[in-house]
């Protein structure tokens, strides 16, 4: 048995405009808390709709309802919806369809059909059993809920595209597996990526492209092969150096067919990026990505900013208390910190709402903008009393509060030593200008220079090299409580997460408005929430 929502897997697809009002009921038939995040929706004014359990809001508990209401504007493109409870995000996942207001156009020819492509993980087990198991093996991966021909059951479920010889398609690609990057590619032909993320891009032809947990692509494929048959895949990015084995994954394939295809050809194969290859072809999709400036929504990346953030990701292990089994490497359990701070979920209210009420005791507002340590992380791979204290993060509920319209510039370091593998850092509220990525350490003197401050892409999700770094900014726009967190999902218990209080502006207009009456309470008993 697995939770869905309407019954299928992924779940709906949800299709508006940009400027329509979302109002979506849920209602929670499950045995499980509930809420649905509205990942890279820019929620301005309406941060009590963010979906995010524990922090924007406690969750719909079993038996109970509530209404999602918010407005869609100012961004458009694909974007997923998805439960931010524990690992329920694994199987209650969907698309979020962002069209223009009619009558505007695409900043591109318009494709003669639109085809949303999600991609999964999928478990031969119960959901809650997922935290038992080292977090990116998965038994298959689904194209739209398909397996395909890689395993003998699943032979005759196969995701087919029919194309028209000569004709453009735009897919829709959304990478909802709950912990693996993924790359994609299809048997001889290139794509033309227009934007990531919901924001449009410079079109950038490849015939490859990586998707970390939570990104999307929006792709322009053409029909302009000999008619045949050919293969789609994805395949796992495992940038992790892990000391925890991970079985070869199989990868799954979809296929291409042209109208007039002869059903006995044999599709043709391609080939995906493996070893260092991999690490290359991802860094270079990921880095070779610019906006498009003068394209709808584009705003030049604000040059003053108010504040300078450096942030370490660490992951690294720490004691398995006696008696219980950990599935960290050495029978010991992982630790994750930003900073050296292990972020604490709140136990009896939500973030938001104690900030909203000024209820005390939640939280604590002293987030560090550095690493508490001289950063001296000198050399990739090499163990460092840095590197030794990082496995000992204070386990805290801070958070760092913004002032209304700040710009913020983050520069997030990759330090995990135990697995240093490809972390996608998603920011809730806001889309961040990605400056720059780089592998290494951070030079503030000699990388800050070489910054694209012209037409960085934009993302509400980066994936930050495994050894090295990213530098962000964004405009603090929207007053509410936001997440900033690792998306692979194993990866939120072990406390990658950290939270930003925007506060209100000057003006009402620019202040967050009292939650709605029906926002879902949370009951006194604690436990009932994630730890
Ligand atoms: Cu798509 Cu906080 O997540």
């Amino acid at each position: 048995m697995i939770p869905t929502v309407n019954g299928s897997l992924p779940g709906p697809t949800i299709n508006v405009r940009e400027g329509d009002t979302l109002v979506v009921h849920v209602i929670n038939n499950s045995t499980y808390n509930i809420t649905i995040h509205w990942h890279g929706v820019f929620q301005l004014k309406s941060s009590w709709m963010d979906g995010a359990n524990m922090i924007s809001q406690c969750p719909i508990q079993p038996r109970n309802n509530f209404t999602y209401r918010f407005d869609i504007t100012g961004q458009e493109g694909t974007l997923l919806w998805h439960a931010h409870v524990v690992n329920l995000r694994a199987t209650l996942h969907g698309a979020l369809i962002i069209r223009p207001r009619s009558g505007r156009p695409y900043p591109f020819p318009k494709p003669y059909k639109e085809v949303p492509l999600v991609f999964e993980q999928w478990w031969d087990t119960d959901i809650e059993l997922l935290n038992s198991r080292p977090a990116p093996i998965s038994d298959a991966y689904l194209i739209n809920g398909l397996a395909g021909d890689s395993y003998p059951c699943s032979k005759n479920r196969m995701f087919k595209l029919r194309v028209v010889q000569g004709k453009t398609y735009l897919l829709r690609i959304i990478n909802a597996a709950l912990n693996t990057h993924l790359f994609f590619k299809i048997a001889s032909h290139n794509v033309t990526v227009v934007s990531v993320d919901a924001v449009y891009t410079t079109p950038y032809v490849s015939d490859v492209m990586i998707l970390t947990p939570g990104q999307t692509v929006d792709a322009l494929l053409t029909a302009d092969q000999p008619s045949g048959m050919y293969y789609m895949e994805i395949s796992p990015y495992t940038s992790a150096n892990s000391l925890v084995p991970v079985p070869p994954s199989t990868p799954i394939r979809g296929l291409i067919v042209y109208e007039d295809a002869k059903s006995t050809a044999s599709p043709s194969n391609s080939l995906m990026p493996s070893g260092m290859n991999a690490i290359s072809t991802a860094h270079r999709f990921s880095s070779n990505i610019t906006s498009l400036v003068g394209g709808p929504y584009w705003t030049p990346v604000p040059d003053h900013v108010d504040e300078k953030m450096f942030v370490t990701m660490g992951l690294g292990l720490k004691p398995c208390p006696p008696g219980t089994k950990c599935i960290g490497p050495f029978g010991q359990r992982y630790a994750g910190s930003l900073n050296n701070r292990t972020f604490v979920i709140p136990g009896t209210i939500s973030l938001q709402e104690a900030y909203f009420y000024n209820i005390s005791g939640v939280y604590t507002d002293d987030f560090p903008d550095q690493p508490p340590m001289k950063f001296d992380y000198a050399n990739f791979g090499v163990r460092t009393n840095f590197e030794y204290k990082l496995m000992f993060p204070e386990r805290k509920t801070s958070v760092k509060t913004l002032k209304y319209n700040s710009t913020v510039e983050i520069v997030v370091q990759n330090t995990g030593i135990i697995t240093p593998e490809s972390h996608p850092m998603h920011l809730h509220g806001f889309n961040f200008y990605v400056l720059g990525y780089g592998f290494g350490n951070y030079d503030p003197i000699r990388d800050a220079d070489k910054l694209n401050l012209v037409n960085p892409q934009m993302h509400n999700t980066v994936g930050v090299p495994p050894g090295g770094w990213v530098v962000l900014r964004f405009k603090a726009n929207n007053p509410g409580a936001w997440m900033f967190h690792c998306h692979m999902d194993a990866h939120l218990p072990y406390g990658i997460v950290m939270v930003f209080i925007v506060q209100n502006g000057p003006s009402p207009e620019t202040s967050m408005q009292p939650p709605p009456s029906n926002l879902p309470q949370c009951t006194r008993d604690p436990t009932i929430y994630e730890s």
